[in-house]
């Protein structure tokens, strides 16, 4: 058991009050321990991407399987050049337009630079500044390039609140620099520019919509949009995000959702719902938790991954969440319910 470190800024003050307590974080990172810190979308996990040893940490805390590449963070352009290639314009136009900011860009890595844990042995590293005064005067200070997934404990929603990142991965990790509720909620856009035209690997907090204002079209990566549909047999491989009940997305009416709750109930099982301010009045269920409002998708997204947190300190047996528009950030919101539901879904009574 590590003892985990703990550093809390109020981001209301001079960020400068705090450099001693960010020094004592970046640290640890140059000892090449594992730190977590607030960005603009969710926790990171953050170690030194060029060493082993380091990011082997953040895979033993997360319980991560290692063939899954982690994002490595830079608090300035200039430290792409070490150990990214950028000819690719369109990836200079989409740096220039969104970073900093919650844009993750994959680019051919220039080898022996990095751990080769970082890119889990592919030829190509995301690279992501995130838009935090947090996180950049960490990076800064470390002056290192930081590997950082999200800093959960693999497979439960990402973190919005230090509290997530304790609950997770108190005793696991060196340190938690606490910056309060992080702002988007859903983690970065992950879009590859490998290829001639763009492609969306995870859709995020920037829309394609706005990506292609920069850059003209942007395509999706198939894998996406087959995960729309039930998986054939839902297993564990579309499982992320999850709570510990069992969840499911329920397309239809509201009195048609209203009927699945009843159904439930009726077998002796305690349903969750997981609804907006719009529509909470209308599920009579055992627990009822709103992630904001239907018209203003952000406040969904910033508020979806505590909500779902949330369902596991109740003793609800299952979970029947509202389905969202997939427009903007709305398939940020879907693709996560998709596999926090592990594909499951609802259907209509006819
Ligand atoms: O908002 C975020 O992106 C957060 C914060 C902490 O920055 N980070 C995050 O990291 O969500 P993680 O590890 O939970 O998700 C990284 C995603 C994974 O889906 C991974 O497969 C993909 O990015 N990824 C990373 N490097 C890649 C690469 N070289 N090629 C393709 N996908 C990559
Ligand atoms: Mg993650």
């Amino acid at each position: 058991m590590l003892n985990t470190k703990r550093w809390s800024v109020d981001l209301e003050k001079d960020l400068s009050t705090y450099y001693p307590q960010i020094k004592q974080a970046a640290d640890l990172l140059q000892q090449n321990e594992v730190v977590a810190f607030p960005t603009e979308t969710v926790y990171g996990l953050g170690a030194n991407a060029k060493e082993t040893e380091a990011v082997m940490k953040i895979y033993e805390a997360k319980g991560r399987p290692s063939d899954n590449p982690l994002i490595v963070h830079i608090a300035e352009v200039q430290q792409l050049h070490e150990f990214a290639q950028i000819e690719s314009e369109k990836a200079k136009a989409l740096m220039d337009a969104f970073w900093p900011g919650a844009l993750t860009i994959v680019l051919p890595c220039k080898p022996g630079t990095l751990s080769k844990q970082v890119t889990a042995g592919l030829s190509t590293v995301g690279v992501r500044m995130p838009d935090h005064p947090i996180a950049l005067e960490l990076i800064r200070a470390a002056g290192l390039p930081i590997a950082a997934p999200s800093a959960n404990r693999s497979g439960k929603p990402s973190p919005t609140q230090a509290d997530h990142v304790a609950s997770d991965l108190e005793g696991r990790i060196a340190g938690i620099v606490d910056g309060g509720s992080t702002g988007i909620g859903v983690e970065s856009t992950v879009v590859s520019c490998v290829g001639e035209t763009p492609v969306i690997l995870r859709p995020g907090g920037i829309t394609k919509e706005a990506l292609e204002e920069v850059v003209g079209t942007v395509s999706v990566d198939p894998g996406l949009t087959k995960k729309d549909e039930a998986p054939v047999s839902p297993g564990m491989k579309y499982t992320h995000y999850a709570p510990e009940a069992k969840m499911y997305i329920f397309h239809g009416s509201d009195e048609d959702m209203q009927r699945h709750i009843q159904k439930y109930k009726a077998e002796g099982l305690k349903v969750g719902v997981l609804t907006t301010e719009e529509k909470k009045s209308l599920f009579a269920a055992d627990v009822v938790y709103s992630c904001g409002w239907r018209e203003k998708p952000e406040t969904v997204a910033a508020n979806l991954y505590r909500v779902l947190r949330q369902f596991d300190e109740t003793d609800v047996d299952l979970i029947i969440s509202e389905a969202f528009s997939e427009e903007g950030v709305g398939s940020a919101i879907m693709n996560r319910l998709q596999k926090a539901a592990g594909g499951r879904t609802l259907p209509s009574f006819q």
